[in-house]
């Protein structure tokens, strides 16, 4: 039987300028979810590439003093470099300049002319050369373009224009009948109501007032517009309407087109259009993500706000920007962008998690089993509880996945490993090594361990490239069939005897005061903070403003470890669950309670505060006690509340 085949593609990108993060997030994302197809036994075609033409590239080329070419082939290579660094394996890169893609182009052209959807007449509006896009007078927002708030040109050009009124009824009817089409929900009312309600006007495409585009095939005064040649790029590449068009036969439609949420109008409304003029079947998926912004708004390179993804990958390494890119930001939403968030998620989640997970586990394999994979016996409850929440993992992750919900799928993987290190601290293993009759026992638990990090291993494939592999060095393992997605759906694939081999540690901790000064080289956000007024200056000091409280965030927490701070008699270190993230925070409470009496209790915590080494500890965040004189309690909540409620 033939494999299923999966065919996803990113947008293609205007070479006209380095990119930045921002488009970074689309490719990972849309690599990740190549992995995971391929991995789950999928036939799977993932394309990306670059959007040469038009006003934009043209003029920017000009300001260089090279032709358009020259100036796109050198950023092009720097874009296909960045692909390599942040192990983006496309199956196929196009170019709108190449030799095929034109011809496809031209060809499209053609057949909607001869077949009469397009026609010759006149444009009169307005124009926004960096969207390529053409706004009429009320769409225009202060007189500026409605999309990105640049100055737009007013132009009156003989021009092609292709029907779209003639297909408003039936595209209205096909976002309604198929609920999936437009994702995330939210876009497709934005469509029917702002765009396709109030009506389609036919849209125009082609240019004379400039030369870099494909020329119409009929018309040589005419280049075809930027935005139809771009389009295309999803079929061309297939081979649509050239000599060989087996891969069009086997991939399309397209499974889902990944687009940002400002593009999400020319892929939901003229390519679908484009596509039933042309009588071929559309997308199933057109995914609207939402921007990574930096504070000051959408990063983008004429704002000067953009972060460099070379330099956070030179820094922290390409796994951990992969993660934090993918587990950040639920993908439909805008997210923020900050080291501080980037490092606390390889701090936390990386290095904690994930690095102790495997470091205590090779460790106690190499102390108490000289290094080999123990057998294990028989399951013990608690054992039960683990093993069954790893034969749920895959159907888990995979429907997350097909949801294309990344941060949702790592968050139940973490969740996993979180109880790995649970299992840990509730079996001790240090304690049954000390007992000869606990053998049988201590090679079970370490067995388990084993087999759940082969199984993360596995899960995490997708996401970060270069971490299964140093997983499965530590682990001894060599065998391929072991990293399979048919191998993680049963528990205790893992053999017995492999010979483990501790290695370097998989995420360093980042001491954020040394990395920051690198970071703030790389962060440049845009605006000051505005002056602040006269009145503002004179109000009492002593008041604070609402604005000024909503900067804390209060969250519950519950305390899940505690220990005394060597050397100091009033500290303890304390191991929080903030929802599903856990922090470590020091407390100068040692007086006042001791470690067994606070495991378990839902304290509140200031979880915004910026983290600080107490007697070289590292604290990430404060909790709030009431204190009066030499006396002193802990602020607690009622046991109902989760822990990770907000407090306001
Ligand atoms: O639009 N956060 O190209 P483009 C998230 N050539 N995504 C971002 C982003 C940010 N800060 N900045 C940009 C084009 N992107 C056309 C596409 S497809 C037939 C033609 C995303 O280089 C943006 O949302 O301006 C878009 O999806 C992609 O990068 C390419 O942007
Ligand atoms: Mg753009």
């Amino acid at each position: 039987m033939s494999k299923k085949t999966y065919y996803i593609t990113t947008p293609i990108y205007y070479p006209s300028d380095k990119l930045h993060i921002g488009h970074s997030y689309t490719t990972v994302a849309a690599d990740a979810m190549a992995r995971f197809k391929r991995l789950t036994g999928y036939d799977v075609f993932f394309m990306t590439g670059t959007d040469e033409h038009g006003q934009k590239i043209q003029l920017k080329a000009e300001e260089k003093g090279k032709t358009p070419k020259e100036f796109v082939d050198e950023i092009v290579a720097d874009i296909k470099q960045l692909w390599g660094i942040l192990d983006v394996k496309y199956d196929h890169f196009i170019r709108t300049t190449d030799d095929y893609h034109v011809k496809a182009v031209q060809n499209i052209f053609q057949k909607l002319y001869d077949q009469g959807d397009i026609y010759k007449g006149e444009y009169e509006g307005w124009y926004c050369t960096p969207c390529e896009s053409f706004f009429t007078e009320h769409q225009l927002k202060d007189g500026n373009c409605p999309d990105c708030g640049r100055p737009v040109q007013r132009i009156r050009e003989e021009a092609y224009f292709f029907k779209l009124s003639k297909y408003q009824d039936k595209m209205i009817k096909y976002i309604e009948d198929h609920p999936d089409f437009i994702q995330p929900v939210s876009r497709q009312k934005e469509m029917i109501n702002n765009f396709l309600k109030p009506g389609l006007e036919d849209l125009c495409v082609s240019r004379t007032s400039f030369d870099w585009g494909i020329p119409v095939p009929f018309d040589k005064e005419h280049v075809i517009y930027v935005w139809i040649d771009a389009l295309s790029n999803y079929i061309t590449a297939l081979g649509y309407s050239l000599e060989d068009d087996s891969m069009m036969k086997k991939y399309w439609p397209a499974d889902v087109h990944l687009v940002g949420k400002e593009i999400v109008r020319f892929h939901t409304i003229i390519w679908p259009i484009m596509l039933m003029a042309l009588g071929l079947p559309l997308p199933k998926q057109v995914f609207g993500h939402g921007w990574l912004i930096l504070e000051g708004g959408k990063m983008s390179k004429s704002k000067g706000n953009v972060v460099d993804p070379k330099v956070l990958v030179n820094l922290y390494g390409v796994d951990a920007v992969r993660y934090f890119l993918l587990r950040e930001i639920p993908f439909g939403a805008d997210g923020v962008f900050s080291n501080k968030s980037l490092i606390d998620r390889i701090n936390f989640d990386l290095a904690n998690d994930l690095g102790n997970l495997l470091s205590r586990t090779v460790t106690m394999i190499e102390k108490y089993c000289e290094a080999k994979i123990p057998k294990p016996s028989a399951k013990e409850e608690i054992d039960q509880d683990l093993t069954s929440m790893a034969e749920k993992l895959p159907e888990n992750v995979e429907k997350l996945m097909n949801d294309l919900e990344f941060s949702g799928a790592l968050q139940e993987i973490w969740k996993f490993v979180r109880r790995a290190n649970k299992y840990i601290d509730e079996t001790m293993p240090w304690k049954l090594a000390k007992d000869e009759t606990k053998k049988d026992r201590l090679d079970t638990v370490l067995y388990n361990l084993a087999e759940v990090l082969r199984i993360i291993s596995v899960h995490i494939s997708p996401f970060m490239p270069n971490t299964p592999e140093k997983i499965r060095k530590q682990l001894g393992i060599t065998d391929e069939s072991l990293s399979t997605w048919e191998s993680v759906k049963t528990f205790g694939k893992l053999p017995s005897g492999l010979t483990t081999a501790k290695k370097e540690i998989i995420f360093p901790r980042i001491e954020e005061d040394k990395s920051s000064d690198k970071a703030k080289e790389n962060e440049q956000t845009a605006p000051k903070k505005q002056e602040q007024t006269k009145q503002e200056q004179d109000t009492n000091a002593n008041l604070v403003t609402i604005d000024d409280f909503a900067k804390l965030e209060l969250r519950v927490a519950e305390i899940v470890e505690a220990e005394k701070v060597e050397g100091a008699d009033k500290l303890l270190k304390l191991q929080v669950e903030i929802g599903d993230t856990r922090r470590q925070i020091v407390a100068g409470i040692a007086k006042h309670y001791k470690p067994e009496q606070l495991l378990g209790k839902k304290i509140i915590v200031v979880s915004n505060l910026k983290p600080a080494k107490l007697r070289g500890v590292e604290s990430q965040g404060m909790l709030l006690a009431a204190s009066i004189g030499k006396e002193l309690t802990l602020v607690t909540v009622d046991d109902d509340i989760a822990s990770g409620a907000r407090v306001k």
